[in-house]
């Protein structure tokens, strides 16, 4: 339903989206989750036809986003990652201005507006005034905006953030609404347990590729799997090393100039052990860490509690 195919989109000489291919069915609630600035928006604004990729392409629904641009831009609903100024405007006044926009004929208007706005649980808000709303029910009104055209695949870049846990439940029911209706929907966030109760697949990008897709289940398994490690000491460095050797989760042991790198099979427990025996067979650690560009680290920088990472 959605396929992107070895997208890369630079500005000037930086490459924000690097050679990256992924595809979604039918049906699925994908999760497109990496850091601030890792090619999210990017990509889904390459989608939205707002941006020329540099190569590669975007088909949705069987159409190309190069060659049949407008068919992609029937098919898919966009929801940005921020909202407009509106003065003066009611939110059925909004509604109806969009409605004209994607030219919905006046007599279906009323009852496309009504239903939509009961999807997102604004009937009692219908004449309010927009810029009155709280955050979570702009969001609520964008999402309504996005579907008047009954796009198939919806595209919703960091919805979640910055909702109250309340609004969030709110927007998980109708995210799950709107998967009984058939459609494809694509969610980004830069925080991962953000989507994992929402989304039935995750797509991990970082630094404009991906670097590990699967089911919410398979991902988090991947959380657990081998990382590498770097370890500094002051001297010692033959005895650290044999103690390393001797450990079952550890692999791969690498002695640089001065430090050494181990590939760790563990668990955070675990790892805290490892840390604890060294410094127990008197080992002076000064340095105990992750590598940087691990999936591992990549993960605990997604795991980060919002506005840490901002
Ligand atoms: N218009 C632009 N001009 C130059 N660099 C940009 C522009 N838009 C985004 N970037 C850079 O491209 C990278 C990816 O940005 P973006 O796609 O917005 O990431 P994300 O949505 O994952 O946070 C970032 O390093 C960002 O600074
Ligand atoms: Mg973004």
């Amino acid at each position: 339903m959605f396929k992107v195919d070895n997208l890369t989109k630079r500005y000037g000489s930086f490459t924000a989206v690097d050679n990256l291919s992924f595809s979604i069915e039918k049906g699925e609630i994908f999760g497109f989750v990496g850091a601030n600035g890792a090619g999210k928006t990017t990509t889904i604004k390459v989608a939205a036809g707002l941006l020329k990729a540099d190569a590669g392409t975007i088909h949705v629904d069987g159409f190309d986003i190069k060659t049949d641009t407008r068919q992609v831009k029937k098919s898919i609903g966009y929801m940005p990652d921020f909202f407009g100024v509106y003065d003066d405007l009611r939110v059925t006044e909004y509604m109806n201005f969009y409605c004209g926009i994607h030219q919905i004929p006046l007599a279906d208007r009323e009852k496309t507006m009504d239903s939509l706005i009961e999807l997102v649980n604004l009937s009692d808000k219908k004449n309010a005034y927009v810029d009155e709303l709280s955050r979570g029910m702009k969001q609520r009104l964008c999402l309504a905006r996005s579907l008047i055209h009954n796009p198939k695949v919806l595209i919703l870049d960091e919805p979640a953030s910055g909702l109250d846990p309340r609004a969030r439940v709110e927007f998980k029911e109708i995210m799950k609404e709107l998967k009984d209706m058939g459609k494809t929907i694509i969610i980004s966030s830069h925080i991962l347990h953000e989507l994992s109760e929402i989304c039935t697949t995750i797509g991990i990008i970082n630094n404009g590729r991906l670097v590990a897709k699967g089911s919410v289940a398979e991902i988090q398994s991947k959380l657990n799997q081998l990382s590498r490690m770097k370890l500094r000491t002051i001297g010692e460095f033959s005895k650290a090393s044999a103690i390393l050797k001797e450990q079952p989760l550890v692999s791969e042991i690498i002695e640089a100039n001065d430090y050494i790198e181990f590939s760790f099979g563990g668990e955070k427990q675990e790892k805290a052990e490892l840390l604890k025996n060294l410094v127990q067979k008197d080992i002076q650690v000064i340095h105990f860490e992750e590598t940087a560009g691990s999936l591992e680290s990549i993960f605990m920088h997604l795991t980060q509690e919002e506005g840490e990472n901002d």
